[in-house]
């Protein structure tokens, strides 16, 4: 086994290796620009990144005309919520969404709240119960008003795992008239996903969350009944005049190569993590005070496979993370620059700000075994013993 063990694929992942296969002629070989019509380097661009939008579509259930490549999830819900927003104004000024979004979401709403639109932001079940972390559909029916003009809720949290009830969301939206964006990011490639079946309007997804390349994800924008954005980058008219600027084949061609490949082993692939997650929470569970975060592990309609949240009361899982440099996993303080907040998600469970502070988030993918997680299992133990007993004779 090497170290150090990589746990955090929530928060990217390691491309596979016949994803970067598939890449590489596309920076060596077939390296012409898509939209030049004019010769064969760009005939055969444009071919390959047909036959990957044609590929993504299918493993969602969409057509290739609905898919819109982006830079990312970020700029794909940025397209949704702003194009939206702005496109359809007339209609109303009111958003509903829920208080467990990824900034990604909420920072974007909270700039259209100062432009003059209302957002409603949703409570979730609370600490304590099996669906902690879950949005009761029910809420949401409450929620829409008449001048509601779009409702976004993410698919799978990326912390907590949780899995939201999306298709009775979106029979509620559509039966008021209310256009539905989803953030897939963390659903697409860990669960089946399908926007036929889950009926929603847009939905955002991420490749370097399911073993492709970073700086490349879609918008899906559904075409019946037609949803109409305004777009955010302009210039070459490219993605139909949705998103202008050079495509990316190589990060195409990596995303529907990931997309394929997780979707094909998805079967055996998410019973293997849950498998390891079990493993590794019986073991964490067997050190004194540990909390599990979120909903129950036993309903995997509820919760994505590779997800685990335990916070370790009585230690700072910061210090905890930054006394473990041999296991990567991310916690609830994340005191990076960007976010010196605790988690709003755990927050918004109802945890304290010490719970919170006490949590770490632990993502498992592809590429984990059994021998990391037994290794996992037995650094934790030995540093959260050892900074309890440290606190406790500072005290
Ligand atoms: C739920 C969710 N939405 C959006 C994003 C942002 O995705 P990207 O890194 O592709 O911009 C992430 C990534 O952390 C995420 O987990």
């Amino acid at each position: 086994m090497k170290t150090p063990v990589y746990m955090d694929n929530h928060a990217t992942t390691r491309v596979d290796p016949r994803v970067v296969e598939a890449m590489v002629p596309f920076f060596t070989d077939v390296y012409g620009n898509p939209g030049s019509t004019s010769h064969v380097f760009g005939w055969d661009a444009a071919e390959a990144v047909d036959a990957a939008r044609q590929s993504i579509a299918a493993a969602i259930g969409a057509e290739a005309k609905e898919i819109v490549f982006t830079s990312g999830a970020t700029e794909s819900n940025n397209l949704a919520l702003r194009g939206l927003a702005e496109r359809t104004r007339r209609k109303g000024s009111h958003i509903v969404s829920i208080a467990t979004e990824h900034k990604a979401i909420l920072d974007p709403l909270t700039k259209l709240g100062r432009r003059g639109f209302e957002v409603t932001l949703l409570d979730v079940e609370q600490a304590g119960n099996p669906r902690a972390g879950w949005l009761d559909p029910q809420r949401l029916g409450e929620a829409i008003r008449d001048d509601t003009l779009l409702a976004t809720v993410m698919l799978a949290n990326n912390e907590i795992g949780v899995i939201q009830p999306l298709a009775e969301i979106a029979s509620i939206c559509r039966s008021r008239g209310v256009p539905l964006h989803c953030d897939a990011t963390q659903a697409v490639g860990r669960i089946p996903v399908d926007v036929a079946a889950l009926d929603v309007d847009l939905m955002s997804f991420s490749a370097h969350k399911f073993y492709g390349p970073k700086g490349i994800g879609a918008l899906y924008v559904r075409r019946r009944p037609v949803v109409r954005l305004e777009a955010q980058i302009e210039g070459g008219g490219q993605e139909r005049g949705l998103r202008s600027g050079t495509l990316n084949p190589p990060g195409i061609i990596g995303m529907a190569k990931a997309l394929e490949l997780s979707v094909a082993e998805m079967p055996q692939e998410s019973q293997r993590l849950r498998a390891l997650r079990e493993r590794l929470y019986n073991g964490l569970r067997a050190i004194p005070d540990v909390m599990l975060n979120g909903p129950a592990l036993d309903d995997p309609a509820l919760r994505v496979p590779g997800n685990l949240n335990c916070s370790f009361l009585g230690v700072d899982g910061e210090a905890l993370m930054m006394s473990m440099r041999d296991l990567a996993v991310s916690s609830g303080s994340a005191c990076t620059s960007a976010n010196p907040e605790p988690s709003h998600v755990l927050r918004a469970l109802g945890l304290s700000d010490d719970q919170t502070r006490a949590s770490l988030r632990f993502g498992l993918g592809r590429f984990n075994t059994e021998e990391e997680v037994d290794f996992a299992i037995n650094l934790l133990t030995d540093t959260v013993a050892r900074l309890r007993k440290l606190s406790s004779t500072a005290r």
